[in-house]
């Protein structure tokens, strides 16, 4: 069938469709008014292949997995990251996040160590110790903001695998400077901060004094650490250091033998650090709430969820090992990502021009992804606003394109911590939800805010209940 939409208001003939833009602000006012909203309506009216404006810059919307999957993976080398990195720069420096090209996969190809298997096994008992370590100090019939109370968990979680070995008070350090910058993530996230915070006020000067304190706290540990870590160390020294290294000294004693290029340079060691405490928790600091909300409204499936819990643990923290044994609590989790994925679009600039879907993208103009609208489709999630665990048994799996889930991105530029998320989150859920029964409390309103990440608008306040 011919999709009428589709010709019914192109912006110029031949070109891909998309509905009429005012002459310059595009369509800057609806996609702010409701930014995941608009970009779903694009693809239900439009198709796959959506182009719109926000002030002179084209975008293209690709909502079809395997359009996706080119982007991502097939035709990486075409696309780059481009202008969205200048915002995310200020705070991650030239990070993994961040960087481009040959750069790119010198660092990736440095920093992949830190997240092999055996690695992560050594992060998930501080996972689910320092989880446990909440849910013990939380108070029976007690309300608790969960978003604030994730961040909390999930921030320190990720400042201890990386600064922990040596010094229980580097981690807290960090965590408590990087606190203070937080508070003012609303500032930072605000269109043109990136000007105003070159402005002598209030709020530029307390982001200033903030980042410089983390600043100062980061070097100061990456000083401390060189001095005491020799800077190559043989095999047989990393198998004795294996048991006790964090993340940063596994980072200090890379170095990159396949592109002959040595070690890291301390700023980089400082860069890759912000970008690992920020990556690391922000998006599973929001994934966690929704999911606790969801329970809330679904009692059957947090019935099910407590049902497999109990009875693969009983009343003992889980082990990386026992969560292949816990199969319910990550398909509560992938449909939890589903609905609210942390990362809810990616953009990218061509570099070339791109055909698609019969189309062509022209070079310079920026591609969209959105997680928000694909995980949302009902050609592969049918009933879509539905939450059900059962959409992730592996057969349910197997009939849908592999790109229709991609909560971590996908290819080169794929999440590195995509397993050090799932371990957190399985671990996080298990211990919390095997000692606690969680409601929203009544009357809070729950609702979304898509800025760089998908967070509870709101946060999200919960009662906690002991089981
Ligand atoms: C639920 C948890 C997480 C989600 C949903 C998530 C999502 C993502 C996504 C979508 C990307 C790709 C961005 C793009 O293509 O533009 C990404 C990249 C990245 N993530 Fe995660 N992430 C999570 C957890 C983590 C954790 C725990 C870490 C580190 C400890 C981490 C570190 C990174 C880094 C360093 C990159 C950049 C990779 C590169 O460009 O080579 N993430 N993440």
């Amino acid at each position: 069938m011919i999709n009428t939409a589709r010709l019914a208001c192109p912006i110029e003939s031949g070109e891909a469709p998309g509905p009429r833009a005012l002459p310059l602000l595009g369509h800057f006012r609806e996609f702010n008014c409701d930014r995941t909203g608009f970009l779903a309506r694009l693809a239900r009216d439009h198709g796959d292949v959506v182009q719109f404006r926000l002030g002179w810059n084209r975008f293209f919307l690709l909502a079809h997995p395997d359009y996706i999957r080119d982007v991502l993976i097939t035709h990486q080398t075409n696309f780059h990251k481009g202008r969205a990195l200048t915002r995310a720069k200020r705070l991650m420096g030239e990070g993994l996040v961040t960087s481009e090209e040959a750069f790119h996969l010198r660092q990736r190809r440095l920093m992949q160590p830190a997240f092999h298997r055996q690695r992560i096994a050594l992060y998930a008992k501080t996972m689910a110790e320092r989880a446990a370590r909440l849910a013990d100090a939380w108070q029976d019939g007690s309300t608790v903001e969960m978003r604030q109370e994730m961040t909390r968990l999930t921030l320190g979680i990720v400042c201890k695998v990386l600064f922990s070995t040596e010094a229980e008070g580097d981690a807290a350090e960090v965590g408590h400077a990087f606190n203070d910058l937080m508070a003012l993530t609303a500032f930072m996230l605000a269109p043109f901060s990136e000007y105003l915070e070159k402005l002598p006020l209030p709020q530029s000067i307390r982001f200033r004094r903030a980042k410089a304190r983390l600043d100062r706290v980061v070097y100061r540990i990456i000083r401390e650490r060189r001095q005491s870590t020799p800077r190559a160390i043989d095999a047989r020294q990393e198998d004795m250091r294996e048991q006790e290294s964090d993340l940063l000294s596994t980072l200090l004693a890379a170095e990159d033998h396949e592109g002959g290029t040595g070690g890291m340079a301390d700023e980089q060691v400082h860069d890759e650090l912000m970008t690992l405490v920020v990556a690391g928790h922000e998006t599973l600091s929001n994934a966690l709430p929704f999911t606790w909300y969801l329970l809330s409204q679904h009692p059957a499936v947090e019935a099910k969820l407590h049902e497999e819990i109990d009875a693969v643990l009983g009343d003992r923290l889980p082990t990386l090992e026992d969560l292949v044994r816990l199969p319910y609590t990550e398909m509560v989790l992938a449909e939890s990502m589903r609905l609210y994925p942390p990362v809810w679009f990616l953009g990218r600039r061509a570099l070339q021009p791109y055909e698609v879907g019969g189309f062509t993208i022209p070079k310079g103009s920026y591609v969209v992804l959105s997680q928000w609208v694909t995980h949302h489709d009902r050609r592969f999630y049918p009933d879509p606003e539905r939450f059900d665990p059962q959409r992730w048994t592996p057969e349910a799996r197997a009939s849908r394109p592999k790109l229709a889930f991609f909560p971590f991105g996908a290819g080169v530029r794929g999440c590195i911590g995509e397993s050090f998320g799932w371990t957190e989150g399985r671990l996080v859920l298990a211990v919390l939800a095997q000692r606690w029964r969680i409601r929203l409390a009544p009357g809070h309103p729950v609702a979304i805010d898509a800025v760089s990440t998908l967070r509870p608008k709101h946060g999200i306040r919960m009662t906690v209940h002991r089981r």
